[in-house]
């Protein structure tokens, strides 16, 4: 299968892909990353919050600034997330990634997007199921963190996947968090694997030219569960 990465695209943003390359993190070194990419507010309490789950959000926020060239959102456009405790949009807001009432939180649970909407009273919540839930989302997304629990291989996560695509305006950053089971040896290119095959079947060639699918993907561990986020980049 040939690279879908165009031809065509913006030396400058390779560069800053090159840049985002060089940028993996020891996600016990996170509050040196903070250092670098700033404007973090230490004072916020976080109890409850793993340092590891902290710095793969710090990974997101590094990686939309590196690769969009801005370092908060553009009012006009939201992040959006599927949402669990309000630690998340805390982060997001102290790091001046996002005002607010740029963020649309998504879970299926009633009873915590109840208590995050008295939390966080500025921010957007919506109880549902994802794929339902943003197809009528009258808001431009700029960055979305699909986090979720399952496989890559999960033919369900997959119609996520690209049905999130398809809202993708150019320049957003498609966060999407998947468990790792059965680690595969060696660096396999995304789109030679299972859920490349899909996608390769969904889109035709020339709209996933339009995306960067193989910018990086973070990896790291929770307890014992190995996570990986994939960071796939709308180019055009
Ligand atoms: C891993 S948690 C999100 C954590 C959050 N991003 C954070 O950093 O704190 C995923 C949540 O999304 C819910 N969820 C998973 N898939 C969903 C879907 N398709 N639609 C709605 N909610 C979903 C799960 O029940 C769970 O509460």
């Amino acid at each position: 299968m040939s690279s879908v990465v165009s031809k065509s695209v913006d030396p400058y943003l390779i560069r800053r892909k090159a840049d985002f390359q060089a940028f993996t993190v020891n996600p016990n070194d996170f509050k040196s990353l903070d250092g670098i990419i700033g404007g973090m507010d230490h004072n916020q309490p976080d109890y409850e919050e793993s340092p590891t789950k902290r710095a793969a959000r710090t990974e997101i926020i590094g990686a939309y600034r590196l690769l969009s060239g801005n370092f908060s959102i553009p009012t006009d456009r939201s992040l959006w997330s599927l949402c669990f405790s309000s630690q998340e949009i805390q982060q997001f807001v102290n790091s001046k990634l996002i005002d607010p009432s740029q963020y649309r939180g998504i879970n299926r649970d009633r009873g915590l997007v109840d208590k995050l909407k008295l939390q966080q009273p500025t921010a957007k919540f919506y109880r549902g199921e994802w794929r339902t839930v943003v197809q009528e989302l009258n808001s431009v997304p700029a960055c979305i963190y699909f986090d979720s629990t399952q496989e890559i291989e999960n033919r369900e996560l997959q119609e996520e996947i690209a049905c999130t695509m398809r809202l993708c305006p150019k320049e957003t950053l498609l966060a999407v968090n998947v468990i790792v089971q059965n680690p595969q040896r060696g660096n396999h290119r995304l789109l030679d694997t299972k859920f490349g095959r899909f996608l390769a079947n969904r889109f035709d060639g020339a709209y996933l030219n339009t995306w960067d699918l193989e910018g990086s993907a973070y990896e790291y561990k929770t307890n014992r569960t190995q996570m990986k986020t994939f960071l796939f980049w709308r180019l055009a």
